[in-house]
């Protein structure tokens, strides 16, 4: 049987790890899928650059795929099976993409961005057009989580997600940690390991994990893809202190993807978190990515792996090209839902605004050293039926101009809702002994 043909949009990292990946592993991927699957050909912007890339593969001229600055005449050319997309961003990715739908070709994307922002749109054209969309690789990269989420978890109704879902912020932050490297070099290592996003803000501040946390609430819960309603806090705010204190109360910072069946809807979140060092979760260090799933029939269920990187990223990419292939004769109504729930039994329970999610709190207060301040804090929680949990006390270590020392107060909370926290920190905060903002981070126990 003729090879499927795919044309590849994009020769970046993922581009070139995938065409790496299908090219070495080759024969045992066309015993898995029954046909040999080819990259036929490739669109860039500048082809001088995807012919030196190929180059240094090792693929002569004679055998490489044909090369086009002209994206539109591969996503229109008739031959083509497949297109994957590894260009990202929510600009030229969405318009190739939706073009290759209408031209009733399926589509292999690893753009989170893409599908947290734009999938309602293009999992309704890929429905009207009876094409696939496969995205495995666009959530906690080289892990195949989308696959466990829509297909193996499917007895489960879904209590909860919780995972580190972004290479680059895990890798800073134990790049931070463990040797003491600043968060700018940090950053800059993320970069030249090519785990960073092409704006990495997008990763710094919470966005690629908020996109990652948006799809995988849509498929573990069988509601649209709502990014827009995601609360989104990266790690460009978060204080060595903060990092130092938590471990001394025996806790480990990491950016936290969540996603919970709460009571009045559903949590969406992103932002720094505390939890338990001894939890598998706080020891998952650099690139490496890992997510808990709870679901009500398996109990709780841990994935880990490389979240990014071109060839754990293109393992992702392949396996979806694998599936394309072994399904693209079946009949559109036979496939596993783009969201993992039929499309017109999708629910509409809310996404929860922050205020009204419920976690465990780390406060950091700076206050003047002097009787009774700690009675006046414990008091205002207590008022807003805010319970403590731990709390330390530091040596003063600041002197203000009339020689009285200043100190820090750290208090952990039991969970609570956080416009409960926000209140007793807007009375706290009025206090005249508590002489600066004080720092909230959000907890999860992970139990
Ligand atoms: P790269 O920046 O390495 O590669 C992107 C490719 O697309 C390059 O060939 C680039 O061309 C091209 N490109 C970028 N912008 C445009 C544009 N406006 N018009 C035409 N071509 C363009 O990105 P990655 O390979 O890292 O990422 C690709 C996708 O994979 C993204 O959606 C990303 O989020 C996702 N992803 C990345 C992972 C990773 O570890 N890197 C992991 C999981 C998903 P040029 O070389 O000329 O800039
Ligand atoms: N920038 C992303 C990360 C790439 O660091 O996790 C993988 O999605």
């Amino acid at each position: 049987m003729e090879p499927i043909k795919v044309g590849l949009l994009g020769f970046g990292t993922v581009g070139s790890g995938t065409y790496t990946v299908l090219r070495r592993n080759q024969e045992e991927i066309k015993r898995r899928a029954g046909r040999g699957i080819e990259i036929a050909r490739i669109a860039v912007r500048n082809p001088a650059k995807a012919a030196k890339a190929l180059n240094d593969i090792g693929v002569a001229d004679a055998g490489s795929p044909a090369v086009t600055d002209d994206f539109n005449a591969v996503v229109d050319d008739p031959s083509i099976d497949i297109v994957a997309e590894m260009i990202g961003g929510t600009g030229i990715a969405r318009e190739l993409v939706l073009r290759a739908i209408v031209n009733r070709k399926h589509v292999v994307t690893a753009n989170k961005a893409l599908l947290a922002v734009h999938g309602t749109e293009i999992f309704e054209a890929a429905h009207a057009n009876g094409v696939m969309v496969a995205f495995e690789a666009a959530v906690a990269g080289g892990i195949p989580i989308i696959k466990a989420l829509r297909e193996g978890l499917t007895a489960n109704r879904i209590e909860y997600i919780a995972g580190i879902i972004n290479g680059t912020t895990n890798y800073i932050l134990s790049e931070m940690r463990d040797r003491g490297v600043d968060f700018a070099t940090a950053l800059k290592g993320a970069q030249e390991l090519g785990y960073a996003e092409a704006d990495p803000t997008f990763d710094i501040e919470g966005v690629d994990a908020a996109h990652k946390a948006t799809i995988m609430s849509a498929i573990a819960f069988g509601v649209p893809v709502q990014f827009d309603k995601a609360y989104v806090e990266g790690i460009s705010q978060l204080a060595a202190i903060d990092i130092r204190y938590a471990e001394e109360l025996g806790y480990r910072i990491k950016l936290l993807g969540i996603t919970r069946r709460a009571g009045k809807g559903i949590e969406l979140r992103v932002h720094p978190t505390l939890i338990p060092a001894k939890r598998l979760l706080a020891n998952v260090e650099g690139p490496m990515n890992a997510v808990v799933v709870h679901g009500d029939a398996v109990g709780a269920t841990l994935y880990y792996g490389k979240g990014a990187g071109a060839e754990p990223t293109a393992s992702a990419v392949v396996a979806d090209l694998v599936d394309v292939t072994r399904l693209h004769t079946a009949d559109p109504e036979h496939r596993v839902p783009h969201l993992a729930f039929q499309r017109d039994r999708l629910s509409d329970t809310p996404i929860l605004p922050i205020d009204e999610v419920t976690s465990g709190y780390y406060l950091r207060l700076r206050v003047a050293d002097v009787t009774g301040v700690l009675a006046d804090i414990t008091r205002i929680l207590a008022n807003t039926g805010i319970s403590i949990d731990a709390l330390l006390q530091k040596e003063s270590e600041q002197v203000d101009d009339h020689g009285k020392g200043e100190t820090d107060i750290i208090l952990i909370t039991h969970e609570t809702v956080e416009k409960n926290v926000n209140a007793a920190i807007a009375d706290i905060e009025a206090l005249r002994t508590v002489v600066s903002k004080v720092t909230k981070l959000r907890m999860e126990t992970l139990n």
